[in-house]
């Protein structure tokens, strides 16, 4: 029987999961790593964190799984977009990865807006923002210019731990499409854009799409894994395009949500471009093809954030559930907005804050919880609504990400949207997505296509929204919007 391996480089820490051919899970690991925030707005991280926490869970997966090495046959790499990894001549580390989250370049947005003002988007699939690589590119030039002089490779985070592990320069076009350096029309790099930033194309990895093979192991680093030296490591793809796969969502109308360190709602789409920048367009996973994304900065940041500043640290993670789950929603009932580190669609406001409105000498500690919950169901809703619009409705949503474990999370969200949910059971649908990818890398799946018809599908639960609900959270989802328009000019 053949196994694939998919490894997803997140910002919490790193996962490989060895699966069967047919897509049963054999083994699974997990090694965490820190994200440094030095200043306010910054979010940072040590690229050799994601390098060797990546062969420590192979390591782990290989010795505890027992699998025969020459039955794994390749494997793929997925991960948190945008990060920007920066190496000089001798392949050294030229400071700590600038990663998704971090919001430092107000100026760079708005100096690649007057530059380029609606043809970003035209070009791009999306307006400048703070979140994708190339507004980090150019805060290194304008503000570590010695630094930047140095640059001889850029790399997003899980093409770094594939430069380690393979030795192969090489990116692929889900992830290159959320850099802001290609073109997402030709699936090129954008001359016109390296020219601005200063950076020739030799920079750059080589692109192949999701699907192909992008090398090998390098043979050093297979026999201190203990895996096969023939083992081909494929293109895999961004988070969001490998956790929709491991979703099974592939044709237009199936969208996933997924509820990770950001909350995105995922719909394949044809190409369509929002110049609003409401809605993001990237490439897809599937070669030729498109999806549109709206991401909400801060979902799982937001209930850790009420665990560790409202509840305390030690808490047990079902109490809060619990508390949550007996609160009958009112209209006035407190309002949250998860915007701790900024927000990104459909507002764009990197200068937002979190808010906790409405609070009365009656509110519970409850109901500050349930409004958490709330908010970042809210916040999907925003994007969901932004994507609807654009003409892009969904027939059936899935859901995944390591918070989609938290059912009552999933429920609030359920009426929030007053659509049913489907959540696959299965966690890691990021490292399903890239294992899948691996496995058609080497023509064990013909396509696409072929993996999703023959791999077992994970067993599902349906959470249905309570319709009795929809005229309430219609109300409270107006005055959630209503509350950013009113304080924006604030932040
Ligand atoms: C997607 C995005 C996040 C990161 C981290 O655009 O910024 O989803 O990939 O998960």
């Amino acid at each position: 029987m053949k196994h694939f391996i998919g490894v997803d480089i997140g910002t919490s820490g790193t996962k490989a999961v060895l699966f069967d051919e047919k897509g049963t899970q054999i083994g699974d690991y997990k090694v965490r790593y820190p994200l440094h925030r030095p200043q306010v707005k910054w979010a940072e991280q040590n690229p050799d964190d994601y390098f060797n926490a990546t062969v420590t869970c192979l390591k782990n997966l290989v010795e505890t799984t027992k699998v025969n090495k020459d039955q794994i046959i390749a494997l793929g790499l997925t991960g948190q977009m945008h990060g920007l990894v920066l190496l000089d001549d001798n392949d050294q580390l030229l400071r700590p990865a600038i990663i998704w989250c971090d919001n430092r370049t107000d100026a760079e947005v708005k100096e690649l807006e007057k530059r380029f003002g609606k043809k970003m988007s035209q070009i791009t699939g999306t307006v400048p923002t703070p979140a994708f690589t190339l507004a980090k590119l150019l805060w290194v030039k304008n503000n570590e210019p010695a630094i930047f002089n140095k640059i001889n490779k850029i790399l997003l985070p899980k093409d770094y731990v594939r430069y380690r592990l393979t030795g192969c320069f090489v990116s692929e076009y889900s992830d290159t499409s959320g850099t802001q350096l290609m073109n997402i029309k030709t699936y090129e790099y954008d001359k016109e854009i390296l020219d601005y930033v200063g950076i020739s194309e030799d920079k750059l990895p080589k692109l192949v799409s999701s699907v192909d093979r992008s090398g090998k192991l390098s043979p050093k680093i297979a026999d201190q894994i203990g895996l096969s030296r023939d083992l081909v490591v494929a293109g895999g793809a961004g988070d969001q395009a490998a956790s929709a796969f491991g979703t099974m969502t592939f044709e237009e109308g199936q969208f996933s949500i997924s509820l990770g360190s950001s909350g995105v709602v995922f719909a394949p789409s044809p190409l369509v471009i929002d110049e609003t920048g409401a809605i993001q367009t990237f490439a897809y996973y599937a070669p030729n093809k498109y999806h549109i994304m709206g991401v909400t900065q801060g979902c799982a940041l937001s209930v850790q954030w009420l665990k560790a500043n409202i509840y305390g640290r030690a808490t047990n993670f079902e109490k809060i559930e619990r508390e949550v789950s007996y609160v009958q929603p009112k209209e006035r009932t407190p309002l949250f907005l998860p915007y701790l580190q900024g927000e990104r669609t459909p507002i764009l406001n990197p200068n937002a804050e979190g808010v906790i409105f409405g609070i009365t000498a009656n509110t519970k500690r409850s109901e500050i919880a349930y409004a958490v919950f709330e908010g970042v169901a809210f916040s999907l809703r925003h994007s969901l609504e932004a994507i609807v619009k654009l003409g892009v409705v969904p027939k059936n949503i899935k859901v995944g990400g390591g918070m989609s474990k938290n059912l009552v999370l999933v429920q609030i969200l359920a009426n929030v949207l007053q659509i049913p949910l489907i959540v696959p059971c299965v966690e890691e649908t990021g490292c399903f997505g890239a294992a899948l990818m691996a496995g058609i890398s080497v023509g064990h799946y013909t396509s696409v296509e072929d993996a999703i018809a023959r791999v077992n599908h994970p067993k599902t639960k349906v959470y249905y929204p309570d319709k009795t609900l929809k005229a309430l959270y219609d109300k409270r989802f107006s005055r959630y919007v209503e509350l950013y328009r009113a304080i924006e000019p604030l932040f």
